[in-house]
């Protein structure tokens, strides 16, 4: 028995949750079962709240320098969780992971350079660069067999002199992939041959299901630790998204240079209090928290699996390798991408993100969050069986 009570419903609103105090705004009604927005309706862990408690009894509240404590957490962290050894000064905080995307648009790129990314992917990744003024170039993934991989071969092709940087979602949303050693080294050494840097997304990484097991990038090749800024959270690992602590790791001493001159000339690797005492607090003390709640998860993945098999075939979810999002293509109902987002909002009252967000290859899927309660998500599953039998 877990001494963690993930079946717990939380009411979350009224306390500003995007997931669910933004439904009317985003989705016209609040009557919908919210699993959208990639957090989890779990508490965290306690010790996570306890530490802020304490914290917060002391009542002065001024500037806060970054602790040893904090840099020895992540260091720990990323060694023993990930086998990946990293230096102190390697390592940045960063308000948020995509603004240090932002970041690294405006600091390694100009107007119109281009950038790479591997659709469907988390959008940010093509809306921050374009909003930016840079031309964003897709490589789409390829669908084989119900997963994804990558198209080295395009990614080959279409790299020109105009491309500056690759943006790679690792593990990846929406797919839930724990990219293989392959095909790390195969992006690091066409990447650093045609001098095209690297972003590499970790957020998802701490949340991969054994057997899988999550490969930082930069630990694949001494190309790739050398061409790459690396950005890892324990924000989806424990839940902590709205305490925003974040971390950027870059081991190439000029890279770094320029990277952390860019943060520090407006002040934006300083963080706040509370993100330095959750993180080191989460890391310390969230490994059993971890393991328990991905146990959780594991099981809802597989509700909804079966659930799907046995009463709505039409459906196939992708099974993630990380993560608590599960990508469903649904492209057998054979209903436009409108008609599909109203199948599952107004009919059966479920926000999820519409697939085509996610750039090429998203239409005809529908990104589902299973980071919540079992019940809501068998409450879902029924709406969804519900909505399509009236079809
Ligand atoms: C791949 C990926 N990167 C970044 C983020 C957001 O990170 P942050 O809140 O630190 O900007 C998300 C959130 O869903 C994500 O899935």
């Amino acid at each position: 028995m877990s001494k963690y009570n993930f079946d717990e419903i939380i009411e979350r609103r009224g306390t500003g949750a995007i997931k669910v105090d933004a439904l009317e705004e985003r989705y016209g009604s609040t009557d919908l079962i919210p699993m959208w927005v990639a957090d989890m309706d779990f508490k965290s862990p306690q010790a996570i709240a306890e530490a802020i408690i304490e914290r917060a009894k002391h009542g002065v509240f001024g500037y806060t320098k970054t602790s040893q404590e904090y840099y020895n957490s992540i260091i720990n962290w990323v060694g023993n969780y990930h086998d990946w050894k990293i230096k102190q000064e390697w390592i940045s905080f960063i308000p948020g992971i995509v603004k240090g995307i932002a970041f690294a648009v405006d600091c390694f790129t100009e107007k119109d350079d281009e950038v790479i990314i591997q659709p469907p992917v988390y959008h940010p990744f093509r809306i921050v660069p374009t909003l930016h003024h840079r031309t964003v170039v897709d490589n789409p993934l390829i669908l084989e067999a119900g997963q994804y991989k990558m198209d080295i071969e395009g990614l080959k092709k279409l790299i020109t002199s105009a491309s500056k940087l690759l943006i790679l979602c690792n593990p990846h949303n929406p797919g839930g992939r724990v990219w293989t050693k392959q095909e790390l080294i195969d992006i690091a050494d066409i990447c650093y041959e045609q001098n095209v840097l690297v972003i590499s997304d970790e957020i998802h990484s701490d949340l991969a299901f054994a057997p899988s097991k999550h490969i930082p990038f930069a630990s694949v090749s001494y190309k790739a630790e050398q061409n790459s800024i690396t950005f890892m959270a324990p924000s989806k690992t424990f839940n902590i998204a709205g305490i925003v602590s974040s971390y950027s790791i870059v081991p190439n001493d000029k890279l770094r240079e320029q990277f952390h001159a860019y943060l520090s000339s407006s002040e934006l690797e300083s963080g706040h209090i509370f993100a330095y005492l959750a993180a080191q607090t989460a890391y310390n003390e969230g490994k059993e928290w971890l393991s328990e709640v991905k146990e959780y998860l594991w099981e809802n993945i597989k509700y909804v699996d079966n659930y799907l098999k046995e009463n709505i075939p039409q459906i196939k979810a992708m099974i993630p390798e990380a993560s608590f999002l599960v990508w469903l293509d649904c492209r057998e109902l054979n209903l436009s991408q409108p008609n599909l987002v109203s199948l599952f909002i107004k009919d059966a009252k479920l926000a999820l993100n519409d697939g085509s967000i996610f750039g090429a290859g998203g239409e005809g899927y529908m990104r589902l969050n299973i980071g919540t309660p079992r019940a809501n998500v068998e409450k879902a599953m029924h709406n969804l069986k519900a909505a399509i039998d009236k079809i």
